[in-house]
């Protein structure tokens, strides 16, 4: 099974990106995953989007082929994060590559809720937007105080939060089983 992560910060130390990353390796026999970076999409344009920059045409194409896209998103001021939104705007338009595709969410904040109100609004924004995306319900991997949970390569090592994401992991598997 193919998936794509599309992580919401482009910042070079995200812990975002580190959970992301942790997802790919810790569960590399469950799935191939390739994370994607929001760093060189360009911003949206409507006067563009029918014939878009490579970066963009590159970044739907990836994800079109996938069987899922895994979220994982920072909270910005109590929502996502604006590279997120300009990305989601994208793949909303024009061949509107997520009608259809599975998603899950996770999402890593130094807040202890752990970016619960930027999730409520992309689980509203994949599901009942533009996108008609199937997300996987329940099984919602907050994790709050991340900057005490990876250790300086970038693991994470908060012990009940991995034993945690096996489970949603085994979840993911089962539910994905509708789609593949
Ligand atoms: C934040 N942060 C934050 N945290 C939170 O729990 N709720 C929030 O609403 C916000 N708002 C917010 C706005 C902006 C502009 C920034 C830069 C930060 C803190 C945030 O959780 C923290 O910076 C994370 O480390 C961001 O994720 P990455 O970049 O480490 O993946």
């Amino acid at each position: 099974m193919k998936i794509v992560a599309i992580v919401g910060s482009i910042r070079k130390d995200s812990y975002n990106k580190k959970l992301a990353n942790f997802i790919q390796s810790r569960y590399k026999n469950h799935f191939d995953m390739e994370v994607l970076s929001l760093e060189n999409l360009p911003m949206y344009n409507q006067d563009i989007e029918e014939n878009p920059p490579q970066e963009i045409v590159d970044f739907k194409a990836k994800v079109k082929e996938s069987h899922a896209v895994l979220w994982v998103t920072p909270e910005y001021n109590a929502t996502i994060p604006g590279v997120l939104g300009n990305a989601i705007d994208w793949l909303s338009r024009v061949d509107k590559v997520m009608i259809g595709k599975p998603s899950w969410i996770m999402g890593a904040s130094m807040g202890n809720l752990g970016t619960v109100k930027a999730q409520m609004h992309l689980r509203d924004i994949l599901f009942a937007g533009g996108l008609s995306s199937p997300v996987l319900m329940g099984n919602e991997v907050y994790v709050g105080a991340c900057h005490t949970k990876f250790d300086e390569q970038g693991n994470l090592i908060d012990e009940p939060t991995v034993l945690f994401i096996d489970s949603v992991v085994n979840n993911f598997m089962m539910w994905m089983r509708q789609y593949t």
